[in-house]
Order: C-alpha cells, then sequence, then structure tokens
C-alpha cells in the first residue's frame, strides 16, 4: 500500500498544477490604469482611457484571446505620490500590465517601479525623454512620442519660416524643458536661436508677468509647451493681451489638442506640430473617429489614439503568445516588432520602445487640428543614453 501515497499526491500534484495554468489562461489580464482624472491633465485621462477600452471593446472585449479586468488610480498628476500610487497597482491589486501615464514626473516614478518590479509597462503619453534614453528597458514601450519630437519638428519649422529669434515659455518641469530644448535644437540646426526660456512651476496659470516679458523683448516667434487646462488658459491669455497680432504662437500639437472648444477663437489659424492631426483622409482614421465620437459622444484627439495604440502595442505582444504572459521575452519582443495601425498612420517602435513617426504642421480651423504637411518625416528620438 505504501507506494500509492505518493503516487497519489504527484496525480492530485498534476492536477493542481493543470488547474492552475488552465486557469491563467482563462483568467482576466490585470490591466492597471494610472491616469490624471483631476487637475489640469484630467482631460486627457479620460480621453485616453477611452481610447484603450475602445480598442479592446473592437475586439470583442479580449486581447490574445483574453478578457481584460481595469484597476484604475488617479496619479493627479503629482509625482511626490506616484510611487505610492504606482505600488497600489502593482503590490495590492497585482495588475499583470500598468498603463500611464500623462506627467512626465508621475512617468519616470513608474517606469522606476516597473523596472524594480518588472511589470510591463506601457506608456500612453507621457514624453519624458529619459523613458527611452538611459531608463530604457525591454518591458517598456510607449505609444506616444518623446518631448524631443515634436519640439523638434516645430523648430525646424520656424527656422524655415525665417525666424531668427524666438523666446519659449513652458511648465518647469521635465516635459516643458525637454520640449523646448528639442525646439531649440530644430531652430539652430534651421539658422535661429532662442533669446530667452521663461518657465513657472506647474501647474500654474498666472501668466501675465511673463506675457509683459515677451511684449518687451519682441521675439519673432514664441513656442510655447503647455497642454489639458493650462494650454486652454494660456492661449487665451496670449491672445487677450494682443500678442497673438504681432508675435506669432507655436508649439507642439499639445497646445491646441483636445482644447479647441475651450480655446474658441483665440486659437485660430495657429501652428502646431505633433503625430496627429483630426482630419487625416485615411479610412483608418475616418473609422477610428466615428466610433470615438459614437461611442463617447466626443471629438476623439491625440490622447484618445495614444490610448488606442497602447491597446494595439499590448494587443500584437499578446496575440504572438496565445495570451500567455509567462512567455515574457516573445512577449515583449513582438510588442516592439509589430508595425502599428494607428488613425495617426502606420508606425514603428525603435529599439528604444517610442514610435518613429512623421510630425505633421497642422493649422487650427474651427474646432480643428488639420493637416497642412509633413514636417518631419519618420522622425526617430535620438534614444541618447539608451543601452539596449
Ligand atoms: C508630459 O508631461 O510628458 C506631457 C504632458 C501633457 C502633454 C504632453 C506631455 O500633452
Amino acid at each position: 500500500m505504501r507506494p500509492q501515497l505518493p503516487f497519489r499526491v504527484a496525480v492530485a500534484a498534476l492536477l493542481v498544477a493543470g488547474a492552475g495554468s488552465a486557469f491563467a489562461q482563462g483568467a482576466p489580464i490585470k490591466v492597471g490604469l494610472m491616469l490624471p482624472y483631476s487637475g489640469t491633465y484630467a482631460g486627457i485621462g479620460v480621453a485616453i482611457e477611452n481610447g484603450f477600452k475602445l480598442y479592446v471593446q473592437e475586439q470583442g472585449g479580449k486581447l490574445g484571446g483574453r478578457e481584460i479586468q481595469y484597476f484604475k488610480v488617479d496619479d493627479e498628476s503629482e509625482p511626490s505620490k506616484a510611487t505610492e500610487n504606482v505600488n497600489k497597482l502593482i503590490k495590492r491589486d497585482n495588475v499583470d500590465v500598468l498603463v500611464g501615464t500623462v506627467h512626465s514626473g508621475v512617468a519616470l516614478a513608474m517606469a522606476n517601479a516597473a523596472k524594480a518590479n518588472n511589470t510591463l509597462l506601457v506608456i500612453p503619453n507621457a514624453g519624458a525623454d529619459a523613458i527611452t534614453g538611459p531608463l530604457c528597458a525591454a518591458n517598456i514601450v510607449r505609444s506616444s512620442f518623446s518631448n524631443w519630437q515634436p519640439g523638434y519638428a516645430m523648430g525646424t519649422v520656424a527656422g524655415g519660416k525665417g525666424v531668427k529669434r524666438a523666446m519659449t515659455i513652458t511648465w518647469n518641469y521635465a516635459a516643458g524643458a525637454e520640449s523646448t530644448k528639442g525646439f531649440t535644437e530644430g531652430l539652430e540646426k534651421t539658422g535661429g536661436k532662442v533669446i530667452k526660456d521663461l518657465n513657472l512651476p506647474f501647474p500654474g496659470v498666472e501668466f501675465q508677468a511673463l506675457l509683459t516679458e515677451i511684449a518687451a523683448q519682441k521675439p519673432d516667434a514664441v513656442y510655447a509647451f503647455f497642454a489639458g487646462g493650462g494650454a486652454v488658459k494660456f492661449v487665451k491669455d496670449y491672445a487677450a493681451a494682443g500678442l497673438n497680432k504681432t508675435i506669432p504662437l507655436y508649439g507642439p500639437g499639445f497646445l491646441t489638442d483636445g482644447t479647441l472648444e475651450a480655446q474658441g477663437a483665440s486659437a485660430q489659424n495657429m501652428l502646431t506640430t505633433l503625430h496627429y492631426a483630426d482630419n487625416l483622409d485615411t479610412r483608418r482614421n475616418n473609422d477610428f473617429r466615428k466610433s470615438y465620437a459614437l461611442t463617447y459622444k466626443a471629438n476623439a484627439d491625440v490622447y484618445a489614439v495614444q490610448g488606442y495604440d497602447a491597446a494595439q502595442i499590448l494587443g500584437n505582444g499578446l496575440k504572438a503568445v496565445n495570451g500567455d504572459l509567462s512567455k515574457r521575452d516573445q512577449l515583449t519582443a513582438a510588442m516592439r516588432k509589430t508595425a502599428v495601425d494607428s488613425p495617426r498612420g502606420k508606425f514603428t517602435l525603435s529599439a528604444a520602445g517610442n514610435p518613429v513617426q512623421d510630425m505633421y504642421l497642422r493649422e487650427v480651423k474651427g474646432n480643428y487640428n488639420e493637416f497642412r504637411s509633413i514636417a518631419v518625416k519618420a522622425l526617430a528620438d535620438p534614444a541618447r543614453g539608451c543601452k539596449m
């Protein structure tokens, strides 16, 4: 009789192991959305979540054959709370994948936590150059941009228009600093220079003293990085001060994306650069915009596109491994490798995990950022400091 006991134990162990893996295959994939749902970037967070869920819904609610279960944290665009917030998703909710966020300072903390815990991270906005630079890692990809990309593109456009003396204005944090640095690099390459960088603390909107300084310096153009509620206020204040009549206001497209209904007349005819334009007349973009408008009763914007594409990138990876998260290397390789069929146009990811994409010059007409030309074709972030 004695040999029977180990045999029984072995059979039981096999059954448990079998049931475990069958369960893992059938169980939902836990996606942790860490986004701003309050503060100046709240609208951006909602658009990203909407875009992500729209893609999942179009796939019948599944990616790689598995249901998706969502967990949410409002990060408030507050870097000092970022590590605690991301650990709610990693350690408390035990998510399989992190999706977030908007603010570069918060995203840097998420990237460090994702690296420390080897959690998958898909970034649907925050452009912090370091994330696809010195902090680059196999488990981190971005569906959006690096802060350098739209800035550099606008610098080349401004230089091409004969701008010799420009000023920049932004919030004093990573995204503003890197965006204006990209602009300066593009402008210097095309014959101009930045005579002064102005800034104020995030998410402040006390622009008056800075606008007075711009009026006094009379540069050929101003480049501004603001987004969300702050962008609405800045563009309105710039026009109210009468500056838009004499000094063109340029920016990365965030200055006029998701903001036009609130900015109204103050934003008309503004030129910006970004990897998306509302009226790209492709079937992919038209279908996306229609589906988004029907589902959410709102116009899609670049943030909705980035959320949608974050889900596509994850979906592409999961498809390659049939939803089996344990095939981690295959999964992360597939996420990087597939061309993404985005509403913005097809794009690929660099070795560092950042989109290589066309930068469009857009012009505001009514409530839309209309495509004018390709400012820079297939622009890749230089990925300075990334060793992969
Ligand atoms: C950022 O912090 O990286 C950031 C925030 C809002 C934007 C773009 C970039 O629209």
